[in-house]
């Protein structure tokens, strides 16, 4: 597994959550509570290349020349539907992103996405849109997100997924080497049914109680 773009988050904070979030035992609302913390954090490394621009203010000493976000707000894009689990994170530390939704589901025989609902911002070209998906796991749901993200006119992506599989990986630095990915942790492997292992389960059903 290789990946010329992985930023691999292990912070503490994070890691500590994340174990909070594999174990089976922790219920939802905790799960849902962690999932924003972490994107939360997530989000900090995503952004990191965000550009400034400066500003007089006045503190209440002196004016002077501020760094603040510059232009034009970035989107972050939920692949439905567990990426709305890691959305609201993101807009705790940036609330001025636009919002995007598409909608992708796995067929559970071929493993392969099939999309069922696309609402982007308009204007997505010059702009960070953040790709949000909690689980990268053959890489196929995100590969066809950024391929419609691509479509729309996105030249600057950057995935945030809480596990990746090295699968998943190797998939998107074939597919798309240019989509960076910030991940807390590339798991062991893809068990014959798709999932990551040790992961957390599905995590949708973890989120919204579907189990
Ligand atoms: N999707 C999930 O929710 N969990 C996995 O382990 C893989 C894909």
């Amino acid at each position: 597994m290789s990946h010329p773009n992985l930023t691999l988050v292990d912070h503490p904070l994070v890691q500590h959550k994340l174990s909070l979030m594999r174990d089976a035992r922790t219920p939802g609302p905790d799960f849902r509570r962690l999932l924003r913390e972490i994107s939360l954090l997530l989000t900090y490394e995503a952004a990191r290349n965000l550009p400034l621009k400066h500003e007089t203010i006045t503190t209440p000493l002196t004016d002077m020349e501020a760094p603040l976000l510059g232009c034009p707000d970035p989107v972050v894009v939920s692949i439905l539907r567990a990426g709305n689990g890691l959305l609201d994170g993101v807009l705790d530390v940036i609330p001025t992103a636009k919002v995007g939704f598409v909608g992708l589901y796995r067929d559970e025989e071929t493993l392969q996405p099939v999309q069922y609902y696309n609402k982007l911002p308009p204007e997505i070209s010059g702009r960070l849109v953040i790709a949000v998906d909690p689980m990268l796991a053959t890489g196929n749901s995100s590969a066809a997100a950024v391929d419609l993200l691509k479509a729309a006119g996105a030249t600057d992506i950057t995935l945030i997924c809480l596990l990746a599989a090295p699968e998943g990986v190797d998939c998107m630095a074939r597919v798309h080497p240019d989509v960076r990915i910030v991940t807390a942790s590339v798991d062991s492997h893809l068990n014959e049914k798709g999932y990551i292992v040790p992961g957390l389960g599905d995590a949708g059903d973890r989120i919204f109680g579907t189990v």
